[in-house]
């Protein structure tokens, strides 16, 4: 049960937890809860050991130690591509794009778009964001004093970016009917198929990929639209202009019209949910604990007045940062990562054999007993400058690491920090009483949503909020 630090202890809040096996589960609990919630298959010693290995139809390894995770994912990252699970769930939308490809056909995919995601290009882009943070904090007020469900509204947020970041102003994008898609291609191909964990040929039809195929050819084609209309001429500063011209800057290849589709697609089906996730989890921890949501408005309000954040006003929302980086520790939006082995290795002394699936559980490597001092509780001076250069790389992995980790991981921070600082300017974020369950099939969601109180906030702090931030 969560615990609010503004209650009768005055300590940190202690936010849900997923509910773990207190016992080795049968292979068909694993597999029943695999389906329902990723997190219940971690067993417990996975908060406690470096490693843990296991037979479930096939050999697994779930790593939580920093030097195998270095090896995993840097030092021998070419023995272990993304697992043949994460491959069959997202490949039907994604195809053959950046997120999925391996080796070369990777290899200059990223060559070709790491330019696009440089800072620079965020900057240029982030006004899009600032435009999508005040329409959705307009959205919210309207409806407020009351109970909001933030997870719809920042997922609502989060799209509006980055449909606008990646096609500004096309017509042929119906936003509500691809995030609808998007949606539920989550809720269905991505909840793991038991088919997929007893290693079945990928020729053999998913029922949810069949119900699926009809969403995601139609999101194809609204793309090749936008795409066709831009080759033809129709030039805009976006992400897929920038895409356009992008090309690998050792061979000088560029993407034929499939590629630019396909990784459009990746961006906006990994870019999104997850940002509104961070969001989401954000904003249900601040509003749990008043001294922290106190600092978030001084820093804000310091930084833009009563304005909405721009990208000027990221040097100055530095709390703003720590506070969603340790949302993204304690709820990872990618609460697992994994990765099938190509070859035998070893990883903390124990045997690895070709095949054998090593699994990143990052829900429990950041909430590790070894690592983390008090792993489960919200505290995000644990990410501020001097704590974060202390600790080992590998410790936190929101986005991975090493050459795959998340190419949108600046844009990312940008939009969350961006959306973050122009809420919590404008309103104020209290417990509603309710408390969402973590729940992870592809990214881990709060099941029942994060309904909050939500109210304007008037134009200067409070007295009581001002001794607060300043406690
Ligand atoms: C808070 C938000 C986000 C989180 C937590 C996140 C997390 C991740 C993680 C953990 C990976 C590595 C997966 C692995 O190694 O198996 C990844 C890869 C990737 N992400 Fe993100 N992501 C976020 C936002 C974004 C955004 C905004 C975009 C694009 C606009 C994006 C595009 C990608 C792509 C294309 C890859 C594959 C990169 C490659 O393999 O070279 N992500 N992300």
């Amino acid at each position: 049960m969560a615990q609010d630090r503004t209650g009768a202890d005055g300590g940190a809040f202690v936010p849900p937890m997923a509910k773990i096996p207190d016992r080795q589960l049968s292979i068909l609990e694993v597999l029943r809860a695999a389906r329902r919630n990723l997190l219940e298959i971690i067993p417990p010693v996975a908060f406690t050991q470096p490693m843990v290995s296991g037979r479930t139809v096939a050999r697994w390894h779930m790593v939580m130690d920093p030097g195998a995770l270095k090896r995993v994912l840097l030092e021998n990252e070419e023995n272990y591509p993304k697992s043949r699970v994460t491959i069959r769930m997202v490949k039907p939308a994604i195809g053959d794009s950046l997120f999925v490809a391996e080796g070369s056909h990777w290899r200059w995919q990223r060559r070709a778009a790491a330019p696009v995601f440089a800072h620079r290009h965020m900057v240029a882009l982030s006004h899009f964001m600032t435009a999508a943070a005040e329409r959705a904090a307009e959205r919210i007020a309207a409806r407020a004093p009351g109970v909001v469900d933030l997870y719809p509204e920042m997922i609502a947020a989060t799209f509006d970016v980055i449909c606008d970041v990646a096609l500004s102003g096309s017509k042929v994008i119906d936003k509500g009917a691809v995030s609808g898609t998007v949606t539920r291609y989550f809720e269905t191909i991505g909840r793991v198929s038991l088919f997929d964990i007893m290693n079945l040929p990928s020729w053999i039809p998913r029922p949810a990929q069949l119900f699926h195929r009809r969403g995601i050819t139609d999101m194809q084609a609204m793309l090749d639209r936008v795409i066709a209309e831009r080759m033809e001429g129709d030039r805009r500063e976006d992400l897929l202009g920038l895409m356009l011209e992008a090309a690998d800057p050792e061979t000088g290849r560029s993407m034929t019209p499939e590629e630019l589709r396909d990784n459009l697609l990746a961006f906006l089906v990994a870019g999104h949910e997850t940002t509104a996730l961070a969001l989401a989890w954000s904003l249900y921890l601040v509003a749990h604990d008043a001294r922290v949501q106190a600092k978030l408005v001084e820093e804000s309000r310091a930084a833009c007045g009563g304005g909405a954040a721009t990208a000027e006003h990221l040097p100055e929302l530095s709390y703003h940062r720590q506070v969603i980086e340790e949302a993204m520790r304690l709820y990872p939006p990618v609460g697992m990562i994994s990765r099938t082995a190509r070859k035998g290795d070893t990883l903390c002394g124990r045997e690895v054999r070709k095949g054998d699936t090593v699994i990143l559980p990052v829900y429990a490597l950041h909430r590790h007993e070894m690592w983390w001092d008090t792993p489960n509780e919200f505290r995000p001076e644990a990410f501020d400058a001097e704590k974060t250069k202390a600790r080992d790389r590998y410790l936190y992995l929101p986005f991975g690491a090493g050459p795959r980790i998340c190419i949108g991981m600046g844009f990312a921070v940008t939009e969350a920090t961006l959306i973050l600082a122009t809420l919590v300017n404008r309103l104020s974020f209290t417990a509603s009483g309710q408390h969402p369950k973590p729940v992870m099939t592809l990214t881990l969601r709060p099941e029942g949503g994060v309904p909050l109180k939500v109210a304007a906030r008037g134009p200067v702090a409070t007295p009581d909020e001002a001794a607060l931030a300043g406690e």
